[in-house]
């Protein structure tokens, strides 16, 4: 089939080089040069397992193709997905402007049936504006041309995106309009091995789906961490407990992880639109008021850790980060607690030297941004260095924020003996406490 995907970021990049592996021709639009230089020049401009490699064959195969050429790209697909940013309004909306942006370009240009496909986060009734701006820009035009409009939202997690791309627990389309539906369910039907896995439903039911799937998740997360909280307080171990609990079916193991709190692009900015919707519809939300209340309380809770042994003065001390994006396998800043954690410990006068494996350029752009109006003196206590063990380099204690596979098994005794304060402040529960203790190392984790 031929396809065009507009925006080419985690989402776009990942569909449209998969959808372009099962033979499809794909056009991948952006409006950021700079990506569409780099994925023209053999490169890909975000780190995702897996990825580098399936959009090499498939460019190199000619059937992925990258372009800033809007007229181009909305000729090519017969099917349009729209996987643009949907960012927080200032009010926690879901900010639609790229969504409609989008919209109207195919409105524009577009010069046959053209099947429409949200692929965004976007709130219910986003695809009756989608409608309504192609449509607007159809009577402008003074064309009376016939399309569909269909939801299609994205279930994949950064860091296993590919993977999650190509074995889906689900797909969900939304549309009652027949061509939309026949074209998407031939479309998916090499990633769907068992077609149950297909589930076709309502359009509002298909855009709200993907909001409570998200506000299920982050809910889990949060309660895990206050869990944690209690469990520390009353002594007993959230790890054991997350075991207790998670083998009965109806809770389950996955997503249990008590940590530093929840970051990235999606949780904490769809928690927000989802209490947004819930208020404009008159239903005030207390869940999604409080999932997020714990989740910025939670990001505090290594801080909080470091300031009950050392006091609320740092100046002194020196600290080894490990990790900075809010999860391993990915270089994305967005949200990451990381950011939080760095800029209260330099406030607070400390020294630090962060480690992370790939996120290290993301990250020093943008907590240069966030630490924008602070003094250049505070600015220059964070130095990021290239490994694990370069960061223990003179420092008092360590903190993990992010689990890379690279910080599971660490050589224990170097650890000893690097850190001059022989502590560790773990937001990641990686280790067994009675081993690390066994070392000499003063071990603070989460929830135990
Ligand atoms: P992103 O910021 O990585 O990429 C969006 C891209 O769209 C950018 O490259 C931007 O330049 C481009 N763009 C904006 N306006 C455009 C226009 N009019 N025409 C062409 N390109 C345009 O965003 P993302 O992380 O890929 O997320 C996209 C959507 O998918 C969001 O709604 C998000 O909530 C949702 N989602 C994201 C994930 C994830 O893990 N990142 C997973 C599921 C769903
Ligand atoms: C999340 C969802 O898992 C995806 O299904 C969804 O498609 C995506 O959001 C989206 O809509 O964009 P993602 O944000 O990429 O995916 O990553 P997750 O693995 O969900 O992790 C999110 C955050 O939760 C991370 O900061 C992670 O450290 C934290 N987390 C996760 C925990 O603290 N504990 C856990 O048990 C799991």
């Amino acid at each position: 089939m031929k396809i065009t995907v507009i925006g080419t970021g985690y989402v776009g990049l990942v569909t449209g080089a998969c959808l372009s592996e099962m033979g499809n021709h794909v056009v991948c639009l952006d409006v950021d040069a700079r990506k569409i230089e780099i994925l023209n020049a053999g490169g890909i401009p975000i780190h995702e397992p897996g990825l580098q490699e399936l959009v090499r064959r498939n460019a190199a195969a000619g059937r992925l193709e990258f372009t800033t050429d809007i007229p181009r790209a909305v000729a090519h697909g017969t099917l349009q997905f729209i996987a643009v940013g949907t960012p927080p309004d200032e009010d926690g909306s879901a900010d639609l402007q790229y969504v409609t942006a989008a919209a109207r370009n195919i409105g524009r240009l577009m010069t046959d049936h053209k099947v429409i496909v949200d692929k965004s986060t976007v709130p219910v009734g986003t695809a009756d504006k989608v409608r309504a701006a192609v449509a607007d820009e159809l009577a402008r035009r003074g064309v009376d041309l016939a399309f569909s409009v269909a939801s299609n939202p994205e279930f994949l997690k950064e860091g296993a995106a590919v993977e999650d791309f190509m074995r889906p627990d689900r797909i969900i389309i939304g549309t009652d309009d027949e061509r939309a539906t026949l074209l998407l369910r031939a479309l998916y039907a090499p990633f769907v091995r068992n077609h149950d896995r297909l589930l076709v439903m309502d359009v509002k039911s298909a855009e709200f789906s993907k909001y409570a799937a998200n506000a299920m998740l982050a809910t889990r997360i949060s309660f895990m961490n206050e869990l944690s909280r209690l469990a520390e307080a009353l002594g007993a171990d959230i790890e054991q407990v997350r075991v207790g609990i998670g083998s009965d079916p109806r809770i389950g193991t996955h997503f249990l992880y008590a940590g530093a709190g929840y970051g990235g692009s999606c949780f904490p900015k769809d928690v927000k639109a989802l209490a947004r919707t819930a208020a404009e519809a008159g239903l005030p939300s207390k869940m999604m008021a409080a999932v997020e209340a714990v989740n910025e309380e939670q990001k505090l809770v290594l801080v909080r850790k470091i300031v009950a042994q050392y006091g609320e003065d740092l100046s002194g001390k020196t600290f080894a980060l490990w990790g900075l994006a809010f999860k391993p396998n990915t270089d994305d800043m967005r949200e990451a607690p990381s950011r939080v954690i760095v800029a209260e410990l330099l406030r607070r006068g400390a020294t630090l030297q962060a480690y992370d494996p790939v996120a290290a350029d993301e990250a020093r752009r943008v907590i240069a941004l966030d630490l924008g109006d602070e003094k250049p003196e505070t600015r220059d206590r964070l130095r990021f260095v290239s490994s694990a063990t370069a960061a223990l380099a003179q420092a008092d204690a360590l903190v993990i924020v992010t689990e890379w596979k690279e910080f599971r098994t660490p050589d224990f005794e170097a650890l000893a003996q690097a850190l001059a304060d022989r502590r560790i402040f773990d937001g990641r529960n990686l280790y067994n406490p009675a081993l690390v203790r066994g070392f000499g190392l003063d071990y603070r984790s989460i929830g135990r």
